[in-house]
């Protein structure tokens, strides 16, 4: 069967404001519609729980995508090919490469270092607002953004003092809307970032990740040069553009829902199923990246040509009544297991146990520190960036006081 014969609806900016609804409409007319993305780019968009799933795990659908990549001898396209951007059998050569280092084993191994970072950056938030006479803080900038960040750049052996910089041209290469010019002049310096600290890094190797890709290539030849940049540039941004969100959406949606905080605040031993649950809820990763039909496909009863950009809706699927009872609510004893919000498929999130991890450590260690964190500006004012992949916000004001007794957790 083909799409139903309707108008196909141009999606507008106020899309990245709430996507929940417009989801909700499509999804109501079919879980698989034909739309045009606020940056212009007609797509089919997967809504439906059932389909998405389908689709993420569909080999049809393919992650090279005809005339979407840049010229190949650009500076650009010496980031073009990580796993993310390939099908098998790349995708796994690339990704067995760095599996061992983010298995749940591995990734417990982390706890502490990450635990310290927390406790830094809840010490410099209670500091910061003892010295201003005032609690509130930018939770987002000074604490959502630098843990995530600070223990992908620890692991990979980047220097985190240049995180400014990557947050800059990350944040323009996940937008749908940098100003003319600014794409290609951030996507470039973060390339020569990249290919200068690794040059750096093939002379005085060190105890990291990328020295250790560096040697398997060195000694194997199993990476290319363009593969070795462009996996550089996969890790730091998917290690840093979404987690910031889970933690920063994740403490907004426990603060709209008061009850559910205060069950959290009460048994911390929830914390496991709460960030399973704000997974599902908040959708740090809005859609899945592009695929493209490489020949046709039925999804939901819909055709999709040969060539046709698919974009399967993670937060479309989390939000199904069909697979989630009365799924806009906010519930942290719900079973959210299934949930799509690391993805599904070979492509499923490499850094999922990472993740979880550092938004436990997170969320407890901010609830154990501040008995009383409030939003200090109207919930409505809040902006989300305007970015089709990602969702989250442009920032979190909020007003902190301390727990009881002094400073605890975590
Ligand atoms: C809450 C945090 C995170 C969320 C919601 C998330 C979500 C996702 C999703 C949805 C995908 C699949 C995209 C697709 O199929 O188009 C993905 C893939 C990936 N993620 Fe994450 N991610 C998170 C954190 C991380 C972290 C901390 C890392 C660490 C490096 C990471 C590394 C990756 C990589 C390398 C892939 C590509 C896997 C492949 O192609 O086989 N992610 N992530």
């Amino acid at each position: 069967m083909s799409a139903p014969d309707i108008a196909v609806e141009r999606l507008g900016a106020d899309y990245f404001q709430d996507p929940y609804s417009v989801h909700a409409r499509l999804r109501a007319r079919s879980p698989v519609t034909r739309v045009i993305m606020p940056g212009g780019i007609p797509v089919w968009l997967v809504t439906g729980y059932a389909e998405a799933r389908a689709a993420l795990a569909d080999p049809r659908l393919s992650k090279r995508m005809p005339g979407w990549h840049p010229e190949p001898d650009s500076i650009i396209a010496s980031m073009d090919l990580h796993m993310l951007n390939t099908d098998p059998p790349d995708h796994g050569r690339l990704r067995r490469l760095v599996n061992k280092a983010f298995t749940a084993r591995q990734v417990a191994r982390l706890r502490p270092r990450i635990t310290a970072i927390t406790a830094g950056l809840l010490d410099e938030m209670a500091v910061q607002g003892a010295q201003r006479g005032q609690s509130e803080v930018d939770l987002l900038a000074s604490f959502a953004f630098p843990l995530p960040i600070t223990v992908i750049c620890e692991l990979l052996g980047v220097p985190a003092g240049d995180r400014d910089d990557f947050r800059t041209w990350s944040a323009t290469i996940v937008s749908d809307t940098p100003a003319p010019g600014v794409f290609q002049a951030h996507a470039t310096a973060m390339a020569r970032y990249f290919m200068a600290l690794l040059a750096a890094k093939r002379q005085q190797p060190r105890d990291d990740l990328l020295s250790a890709l560096l040697a398997a290539r060195d000694d194997e030849d199993r990476l290319s040069e363009n593969e070795l940049v462009s996996m550089a540039f996969l890790l730091l941004v998917a290690g840093h553009e979404t987690t910031v969100n889970l933690i920063a959406s994740g403490v907004l949606a426990l603060l709209l829902n008061p009850a559910e905080l205060a069950r959290l605040r009460a048994d911390p031993a929830l914390t496991g199923s709460a960030v399973e649950e704000l997974l599902r809820y908040v959708n740090p990763v809005s859609n899945a990246t592009f695929r493209c039909a490489a020949e046709p496909v039925e999804i939901g009863g819909v055709r999709i040509g040969r060539g046709d950009p698919v974009l399967v809706s993670l937060s479309g699927a989390n939000r199904d009544p069909a697979r989630f009872g009365d799924p806009d609510r906010l519930d942290l004893s719900r079973d959210s297991s299934g949930q799509l919000a690391f993805g599904h498929g070979i492509h499923y999130c490499l850094g999922a146990p990472l993740a979880r991890l550092e938004a436990g450590i997170a969320i407890s260690g901010l609830l154990a520190r501040f008995g009383s964190i409030s939003l200090a500006v109207p919930a409505a004012s809040l902006r989300w960036r305007p970015s089709t992949l990602i969702h989250g916000l442009e920032a979190l004001p909020v007003r902190l006081a301390p727990s009881e007794g002094g400073i605890s957790g975590p």
